[in-house]
């Protein structure tokens, strides 16, 4: 039996003006598995990867790598769980994307050259190693996904969240993207709408409605099944 690296039991979760978002979730991730959440925009896609690493806490029992999402082990699950937003505008905040990419690793106590290690090979992974000394607010919408991603990729995290990650990216980025989300053999969960990003990146897909998990399966019996699709959003109704 493969291992359970995120179990999620009966999941809850209202914002603080009473909007529900999230209805009962139950879900399961396994080590090594690559994970598509899909679902209609406002189905609670997003806020359910805000639980992942406990940005949000709701009413449910949460197990992220066998351990409970408490103060306590916070800082251990932020270092293991590396989120990536769906607006980047929420990930940069530093002044130059050095510094950026760089404060996970410079946060985690690594040494001078240890960081630039891993700054230059995030962004080289993105291919956004030319932008090294550039303000992160003066970037494209595409440029400040990837340097996103890349503040995620040099902590090297044991699972990767990534909502919308393909959304601005252009064809030549998506593709690169792609073969590099093909070529990272970490845990990943992926939140979209991209169904051929799913297609060619996960092995299992949920589909959310209305903060409920109404479908789970292999990717290709999910994305097979038009009916199912349809009725929930997520392809036009054929005529
Ligand atoms: N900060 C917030 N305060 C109040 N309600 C919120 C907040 N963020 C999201 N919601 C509501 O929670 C529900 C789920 O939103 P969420 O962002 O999780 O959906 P989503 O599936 O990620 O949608 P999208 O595809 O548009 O990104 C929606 O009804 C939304 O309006
Ligand atoms: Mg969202």
């Amino acid at each position: 039996m493969d291992k359970i690296v995120i179990e999620i039991k009966n999941l809850h979760y209202s914002y603080p003006d009473g909007t529900k978002a999230l209805s009962g979730i139950d879900l399961e991730v396994f080590e090594g598995e690559s994970l598509g959440i899909i679902g209609s925009n406002g189905s609670g896609k997003s806020t359910l990867l805000l639980h992942l690493n406990g940005i949000l806490r709701g009413t449910s029992d949460v197990k992220i790598l066998g351990r409970d999402v408490t103060d306590k082990n916070l800082p251990l699950i932020r270092r293991s769980v590396g989120l990536i937003f769906q607006d980047p505008e929420n990930q940069l905040f530093m002044p130059t994307v050095f510094d950026d990419v760089g404060f996970g690793p410079m946060n985690m106590g690594l040494k001078k050259e240890k960081v630039e290690d891993a700054v230059n090979r995030a962004l080289e992974e993105v291919d956004m190693l030319p932008f090294l000394k550039r303000s992160p607010h003066h970037l494209s919408v595409g440029e400040k996904k990837r340097v996103a991603i890349a503040t995620v990729l040099s902590m090297e995290p044991e699972i990767l969240v990534l909502d919308e990650p393909s959304s601005n990216l252009d064809p030549k980025h998506r593709r690169e993207f792609i073969g590099l989300l093909q070529k990272l053999q970490l845990t990943k969960i992926i939140a979209t709408h991209d169904l051929d990003l799913v297609m060619e990146t996960c092995s299992r897909i949920a589909l959310l409605d209305e903060g409920r998990i109404v479908a789970v399966g292999k990717t290709a019996d999910i994305l097979q099944n038009r009916l199912l699709l349809e009725d929930y959003g997520m392809i036009a109704r054929s005529p």
